[in-house]
């Protein structure tokens, strides 16, 4: 293989923070800026170089601020600008970056743009959104549904047409069709590179390039389509995308990242080593590997065993070396917490499979994302209630299959408990006050009630919890180039327990063996040769791992 070419971007570990729920400095019960600001120094210790902020400008929040009415506005209930100043330069005082949301598929139906167009149809802001003609019958232009289980289109009375929504209806689409977006996007773009952020983690991306509106297919036993094939990974998206680059991304030195999906070959062509378009991609592939294909969708009993995962993260390690860079992440805002999906949050074991997927999240070839908490071992939240819930998605899930009674709301329940995006967003666990030390108001959304045993204060001062070991794993990403650099090849690809790769690069080979289950698994990988740079298991039994362990072991090649 060519030698990789160097990068801040790929040495970099970067830190995701959903602000609503990391920490409220005034008490109302919602995260904030300032609260961020509070915390740089855990950050900090830990050892992330990147804080990737999910969106803080103004927003209604039908969809906690993936719906933006001001793209140079701070959300009232973060702060202001001027903590963002005060954040930022506090940031990169500690010697880290800040990468924001970029959310412009859409923005909210509050924005001014939006307010603007939907009063005419020849109104000069007509075209910054997507508008068409009901068909003869009165109902909507095609038959697609949104992501969040309803149609695509709304009827706006005022003009008789009907606006595109691929989220709420409070998110519109905006028209990327139109220069005057485009141009509108990249300006404020810039604006915040002048200010200083560091990179865009850019939402929905692959979905900005609409080529038609022609109906899609319906699986069976679903209400809407599936127009992904007229929108999603197209020719106009990779256009816009080398356009942005060159108005806007080349001018500064960025980390970018696209949620995207799709293939590997997509990725390649998103997140090319020739750098026309961004430096790397979200692939959804493993996250949905649970998803079981039928008209549920992500809503099922289905588990994430590990031939499946495996397959899909080696293929996408292999076919992106030497092409693409990657990123590795397990969770994030919208997924439920790792180690309750892939691991194992039984008390016996919620620590131990937290490290084993940690140790994977480092040690693959990419730059790895770790989700607010779960360097804690944060787990699902398990509400037994929907009045416990908040998320837009659980609310028209429930309406679409529920109260249309096609699914037994129990079942929907138990769904909901294991993969609902609540499940991330619960307050992040400080420590063992009142609220987990997340406010001193009401909080937004329920505490985990495991706080007193899961939590930062605690952590911090126990060598063997969660937390001290993703900052051990950190430092090593940081040392030892081949966990950046490294080639990668699987191993034991068809073992029931153990999932195994090697690393390696100038003449050393890194061997890596996870225990992906429960109980003891025979592995024949090492022979006590080599030095081992971590374990979440003190000592070890010859010719096993132990439940959920993990080992990294370095050698000469
Ligand atoms: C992305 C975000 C998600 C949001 C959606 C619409 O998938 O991660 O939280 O709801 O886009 O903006
Ligand atoms: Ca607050």
């Amino acid at each position: 293989m060519e030698q990789e070419a160097r990068a801040w971007w790929k040495e970099a570990v970067v830190y995701q923070i959903y602000p609503r729920s990391f920490a409220d400095s005034n008490g109302d019960g919602i995260g904030d800026l300032n609260g961020v600001t509070e915390h740089l120094d855990y950050l900090r210790e830990l050892g992330v170089t990147v804080l990737w902020l999910s969106p803080f400008f103004s927003s209604p929040n039908d969809d906690n601020g993936y719906d933006i009415s001001d793209y140079r506005g701070i959300m009232k209930e973060f702060g202001t600008m001027a903590d963002f100043d005060r954040m930022l330069a506090g940031i990169h005082a500690r010697g880290m970056k800040l990468v924001m949301d970029l959310v412009v598929n859409h923005s909210s139906d509050e924005h001014p743009w939006f307010v603007e167009s939907r009063k005419s149809r020849d109104n000069p802001y007509r075209d910054y959104y997507i508008w068409k003609d009901p068909r003869p019958d009165g109902s909507a232009p095609n038959n697609w549904g949104s992501y969040f289980a309803e149609g695509a289109w709304e009827l706006d009375e005022t003009t008789g047409q009907y606006y595109l929504h691929l989220f709420s209806r409070k998110q519109p689409d905006l028209n990327w069709a139109n220069p005057r977006v485009r141009d509108e996007v990249y300006d404020m773009m810039a604006w915040w590179c002048g200010k200083g952020v560091d990179g865009f983690r850019m939402d929905v991306i692959s979905m900005i390039g609409k080529e038609n509106f022609d109906d899609g297919p319906v699986t069976p036993g679903k209400v809407y389509s599936d127009g992904e094939a007229s929108y999603k990974h197209t020719e106009t998206t990779h256009r816009y995308l080398r356009e942005m680059r060159e108005r806007v991304l080349s001018k500064y030195d960025l980390l970018t990242v696209g949620e995207a999906g799709g293939t590997p070959e997509q990725a390649i062509r998103y997140a090319s080593n020739d750098g026309s378009e961004l430096n790397m991609i979200f692939s959804f592939e493993h996250n949905d590997a649970l998803n079981d294909g039928t008209a549920m969708g992500k809503w099922s009993d289905h588990g994430a065993p590990l031939a499946e995962v495996r397959e899909i993260l080696n293929r996408w390690q292999l076919k992106l070396e030497g092409r693409a860079w990657n990123s590795i992440y397990l969770s994030n805002h919208d997924q439920p917490r790792q180690v309750s999906r892939y691991g194992s949050d039984a008390p016996l074991f919620r620590a131990r499979s937290a490290k084993m997927l940690a140790t994977l999240i480092h040690t693959m070839r990419g730059t790895p994302y770790v989700y607010q908490g779960e360097e804690l071992g944060m787990t699902n939240a398990y509400f037994t209630r929907l009045d416990q819930y908040r998320d837009i998605e659980v609310f028209n899930t429930w309406k679409l299959w529920v109260e249309t009674g096609k699914v037994h709301p129990e079942d929907m329940m138990r769904w909901f408990a294991r993969i609902a995006r609540d499940n991330a967003r619960t307050p992040m666990q400080w420590n063992r006050s009142e609220n987990a030390g997340f406010t001193t108001g009401t909080p937004w959304i329920g505490v985990n009630p495991n706080y007193l045993s899961v939590n930062a204060e605690d952590e911090a001062r126990d060598p063997d919890s969660v937390l001290n070991y993703y900052k051990k794993l950190i430092a090593l990403r940081k040392a030892y180039p081949i966990l950046v650099y490294g080639s990668f090849a699987p191993l034991l690809e068809d073992d029931p327990s153990v999932y195994a790769y090697r690393r390696e690069l100038d003449g050393e080979r890194l061997t890596v063996a996870l225990n992906w289950t429960d109980r003891t698994a025979p592995c024949a990988l090492f022979d006590g040769a080599g030095k081992e740079l971590i374990s979440n298991y003190a000592s070890h039994k010859e010719g096993v791992l132990l439940p959920f362990e993990a080992r990294v072991v370095l050698e000469k090649a």
